[in-house]
């Protein structure tokens, strides 16, 4: 069993994981300042259902039978800060989320560029030097995302590509070319550890991880144990917004053409990704990169899967084509490989009507809670 500290531990995927972990026997601790709290705030959104603070989550978690989760609050961006944690708790893994994971919001203007740039890349510095002072051993299992890929007219690899140039051979990081600030932190995120790895011989797992979907990870319905969940267009993923949308009555956003097709997955299976990585951590010395996405589908059939979803439960969900506010292809090639976590033991969830009819029921039992105002703001990518 290890002893796994989760940066950005209050987050949509940080908090389920932790207890996930915990349940499974490993030893967690979570580390958070709660910046996606204080963002979404600032853009005037809110989540679906208010989740309690990492203290009150702790124990909760202990008073259904769950095992000690520590805490830690501050900004992992502070060296002196992420170091405490370290000496505190000396991980075997560390499972970095803590990043300003929204694209819009890195698009909204400057200061949010610089705030995403800053912040992203920060905290994954101070890991890098906080795994080699405090934590030498230490697997880092890093949150990137198949957006770093950009959408290629060629196969995507997991994460490498060989290349032949005048009769030679060399394997390099297969190209990035990210659509968003944000997404490009991750692509500088990416690049950095892979020169740590080669300068002191780090040990590093990098997912690169599709749009994920879903509230229920972990089999309870305490509402003080479910995740934030963000409908918001600065903060919500495509399907938890359109299940949203459709729970309160308002025709999906699909963005243009609606050909952009992304690898998804449910939360269920992010968590069993964690946990498969976290139990077969790479050598030293190997950056390891698997894509971590169970199904390929374009936004259009996104939507069609969530009308009749909903059909199902007697609603009417219309759809409805928005000038695109992204610069993105709206049809193209994509045909990403994903066996990496499949050949460690993932044993996918893919997306069904039941899931979608489930996400509806639970979307409705909060339908007053659901802004409308905050469903579409038309953050341009031009500014
Ligand atoms: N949710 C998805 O669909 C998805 C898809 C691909 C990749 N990812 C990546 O996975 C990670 C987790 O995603 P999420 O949806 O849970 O995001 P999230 O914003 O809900 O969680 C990230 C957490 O990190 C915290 N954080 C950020 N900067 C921090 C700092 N300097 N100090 C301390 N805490 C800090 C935030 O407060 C937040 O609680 C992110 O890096 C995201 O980019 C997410």
């Amino acid at each position: 069993m290890a002893r796994v500290l989760i940066l950005g531990g209050d987050g949509y995927l940080g908090w389920p994981t932790a207890m996930d972990l915990s349940g499974k026997g490993h030893q967690v601790a979570v580390a958070d300042n709660y910046l996606k709290r204080d963002l979404v705030r600032r853009v005037g959104a809110k989540p679906l259902i208010d989740a309690p603070d990492l203290h009150q989550r702790a124990s909760r978690w202990q008073q259904i039978g769950g095992a000690d989760i520590a805490v830690f609050e501050g900004d992992l961006a502070k060296w002196e800060f992420m170091a405490d944690c370290f000496k505190a708790f000396l991980p075997d893994a560390i499972v970095h989320y803590a990043e300003q994971p929204s694209a819009p919001f890195s698009m909204m203007d400057r200061a949010a560029a610089e705030l995403t740039l800053l912040n992203n890349l920060g905290v994954t510095l101070n890991l890098v030097y906080c795994v080699r002072e405090f934590a030498p051993e230490a697997h880092i299992i890093k949150l990137g995302t198949m957006g770093e890929y950009g959408t290629p007219n060629i196969d995507i690899e997991e994460g490498w590509l060989e290349v032949e140039h005048n009769g030679r051979k060399a394997k390099f990081l297969y190209p990035r070319q990210a659509g968003s600030l944000y997404h490009t932190t991750k692509v500088h995120d990416t690049d950095l550890l892979w020169f740590y790895v080669r300068t002191f011989g780090l040990r590093v797992t990098d997912l690169m991880q599709g749009p994920v979907y879903g509230y229920k990870a972990i089999d309870t319905n305490d509402p003080g144990l479910l995740p934030a969940f963000h409908y918001d267009e600065v903060f919500g993923t495509v399907l938890n917004r359109f299940i949203v949308q459709a729970a309160k009555g308002v025709p999906l956003t699909v963005y243009g053409a609606g050909g952009q097709t992304r690898g998804y997955l449910n939360i269920i299976d992010t968590l069993q990704c964690i946990r498969l990585v976290v139990e077969n951590p790479p050598p030293h010395g190997e950056l390891r990169i698997l894509n971590q996405f169970v199904d390929v589908l374009s936004v259009n059939e996104l939507a069609d899967l969530v009308v009749a979803a909903g059909r199902r439960i007697g609603f009417n969900v219309e759809v409805r084509s928005y000038p695109n506010p992204r610069k993105e292809m709206e049809t193209h090639y994509y045909n990403p490989k994903n066996t990496g976590l499949r050949e460690l033991g993932l044993e996918p969830h893919p997306l069904s009507e039941g899931v979608l009819v489930d996400m509806l029921e639970f979307a409705t039992e909060h339908r007053d809670n659901i802004d409308e105002s905050a469903i579409q703001k038309n953050i341009l990518w031009s500014g």
